[in-house]
């Protein structure tokens, strides 16, 4: 990762306005109120992407740090793509102490599958015995066609 970059896990960091800004328009989220993001962000293990101090970049970990992690809202921002950072931002999630040797970690993705698989991200074993409850537009925006979450 070049030096100009950094990834942090120190929540005091955050720039939620950005991620906020970021969030609303992905294809999982459209419409997610601020509100909404800043309690998500409160209750989860968050890494921040940062150029120069700048947000460019987010992921957070649903988790109880023992047992189970689900990986959420990984973006980077598009000036900023194509040089590794997602790589080095679920490298560094998957580093984190506070996620060692859990029995399950999460995620849902549309189209980012060859990111995650290096990791060791498999389709569910069993998708059968995975269940969820889901809302198609919890913020009143519909989501874009086929998104995971
Ligand atoms: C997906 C995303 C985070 C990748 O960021 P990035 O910094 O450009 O990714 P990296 O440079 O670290 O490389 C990603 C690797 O995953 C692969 N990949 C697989 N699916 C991908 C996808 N849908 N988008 C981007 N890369 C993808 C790339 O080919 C690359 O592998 P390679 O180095 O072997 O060629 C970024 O494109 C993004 O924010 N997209 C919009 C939001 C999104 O889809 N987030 C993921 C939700 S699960």
């Amino acid at each position: 990762m070049h030096p100009d970059y950094e990834i942090s896990a120190d929540r005091s960091r955050l720039d939620l306005d950005a991620i906020h800004t970021y969030l609303s328009r992905s294809y999982w989220s459209p419409g997610i109120p601020r509100e909404t993001v800043e309690r998500a962000a409160a209750h989860s293990l968050c890494f921040g992407l940062y150029h120069r101090d700048a947000q460019v970049g987010f992921a957070r970990v649903v988790t109880d740090r023992a047992t189970f992690g689900y990986l959420a809202d990984v973006y980077v921002l598009e000036a900023h793509r194509g040089q590794g950072l997602a790589k080095a931002l679920v490298r560094s999630v998957l580093a984190h102490p506070d996620l060692q040797g859990l029995r399950r970690f999460l995620l849902a993705t549309r189209d980012a599958h060859g990111l995650y698989r290096p990791f060791g991200f498999q389709p569910p074993a069993k998708p059968e015995s995975l269940l969820e409850i889901r809302l198609d537009a919890p913020y009143g925006l519909a989501s874009s066609p086929a998104a995971p979450k």
